[in-house]
């Protein structure tokens, strides 16, 4: 038998009630806020992620489903996140010529190649949002207190809200020397993926989860360094203004000076929402500032700041949303007047099946009980007197109908 790719998971029709109530959710608070659906394709070109995302992370070194495809060997990846592809879409329709900023939201499948775990999975969803033009820490705000509200609307409790600045290019450039420094003599102890980090971008060792990498964190010696107050005035009066407005809004957070994302294009503020109520893959969202990000695309000069969230994470966390049940089931041995009788109730707003197979009444009403609030008998007796039997499947009354229009 051919099943699922590991990783990978149906959404069964007993669970997307609950979906759907998710993304409608999202996309009612979003749009309240001025944010506009945008649906970009599941795959880009490779170079997108390689220079968006950044060929430091794990994400492109070790995770993405990249192949190539036609005469001219195209190479493309299947999105592993979509901020890659939105800022592209943004630089492509030259979305800044429409009123600043620009408030994009989406939803849809992500892929990831990783080690599959509960919380993990390597085809996800993601519901995120992006905000460009706005460089004031009023925008850096809104996006977390959305973050939070979009959480609170799906009734997530027991959260904590990460914050920390990671600099500019200029402040954080000093900081990423100085982390080398304290780390050249522990670099033969780091593990092979820290070793390439240290080269590459030293900032991406402090995310690293091998358990020996975190125990060279935590000497004081480099703790003293990794902690330090490294951001420029500029940067910090950005990072004040973040946490006053947070403050303002009444959305506590802890400073993490650890969290540094997994991503590389952040500047500025970078956050990540966890609940205490998930096992070891704990964070349901992760966000932050990318000022840099559009021009290093090729387009002009524009700040950004977004979120994406794990809805596979949120939807562990939510009670199930219940399916509702039809208005009608209509028990009748003749397939003709079954046919006839659901359009009619259909067209008119209601929801409404019957039995195709013509089974016994009894066989009929058992299943209408378990689908429906009300059965609309019709049978030989009801045909003969041109009446309906309406039974209200909750309370077993039935009454006698004999205009159906009126049958609600
Ligand atoms: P990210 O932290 O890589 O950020 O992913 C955001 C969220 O997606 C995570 O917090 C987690 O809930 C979920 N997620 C990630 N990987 C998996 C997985 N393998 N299985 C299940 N859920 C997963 C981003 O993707 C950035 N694009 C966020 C962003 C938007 N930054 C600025 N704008």
């Amino acid at each position: 038998m051919i099943k699922a790719k590991r990783g990978t998971k149906d959404i069964l029709p007993c669970d997307i009630l609950t979906w759907q109530t998710v993304e409608s959710r999202a996309r009612e608070l979003f749009q309240n806020a001025n944010y506009k659906e945008i649906r970009t394709p599941i795959f880009e070109d490779t170079a997108l992620f390689k220079r968006g995302v950044g060929d430091s992370t794990d994400i492109v070194n070790k995770e993405m489903y990249t192949f190539t495809v036609g005469s001219n060997e195209d190479s493309i990846t299947l999105r592993p996140e979509n901020t890659a592809g939105v800022v592209r879409s943004y630089i492509e329709h030259n979305m800044e010529r429409f009123s600043f900023p620009v408030k994009l939201w989406y939803f849809g499948p992500m892929f990831r190649y990783e080690r599959p775990q509960a919380g993990r999975q390597r085809q996800f969803h993601q519901i995120g949002l992006e905000m460009f033009g706005i460089s004031n820490p009023a925008a850096d705000a809104e996006v977390i207190i959305l973050a939070c509200e979009f959480l609170k609307a799906n009734g997530i409790k027991d959260l904590t809200v990460s914050l920390n600045s990671l600099g500019c290019p200029n402040c954080r450039n000093m900081y990423k020397e100085k982390i080398k420094k304290v780390l050249t003599p522990y670099l033969d102890n780091l593990c092979d993926d820290c070793k390439i980090r240290y080269q590459k971008n030293p900032l991406r060792m402090l995310d690293c989860k091998n358990e020996d990498c975190k125990k060279i964190f935590e000497n004081k010696d480099v703790k003293n360094v990794v902690t330090e107050d490294f951001i420029c005035p500029d940067c910090r009066e950005h990072f004040e203004e973040v946490k006053k407005y947070l403050s303002c809004a009444c959305v506590n957070f802890e400073i993490d000076k650890m969290l540094v994302r997994g991503l590389d294009y952040y500047t500025r503020t970078v956050f990540e929402i966890k609940s205490n109520s998930l096992g070891s893959q704990n964070a349901i969202l992760g966000g932050g500032r990318y000022d840099g990000l559009v021009e290093m695309l090729g387009g002009k000069p524009a700040p950004a700041v977004g979120f994406a969230l794990g809805v596979e994470r949120l939807v562990s966390l939510i009670e199930k949303t219940e399916d509702k049940k039809l208005d009608y089931f209509v028990v009748t041995k003749f397939p003709e007047i079954g046919i006839k009788t659901v359009t009619m109730l259909r067209k008119k707003g209601f929801s409404a099946d019957f039995d195709m197979q013509s089974r016994k009444f009894a066989k009929q009403l058992e299943k209408a009980a378990k689908i429906a609030l009300f059965a609309l008998i019709i049978d030989e007796n009801e045909l003969e007197g041109k009446f309906y039997t309406l039974k209200n499947l909750q309370t077993g009354e039935q009454t006698k109908v004999y205009d159906i229009e009126n049958a609600n």
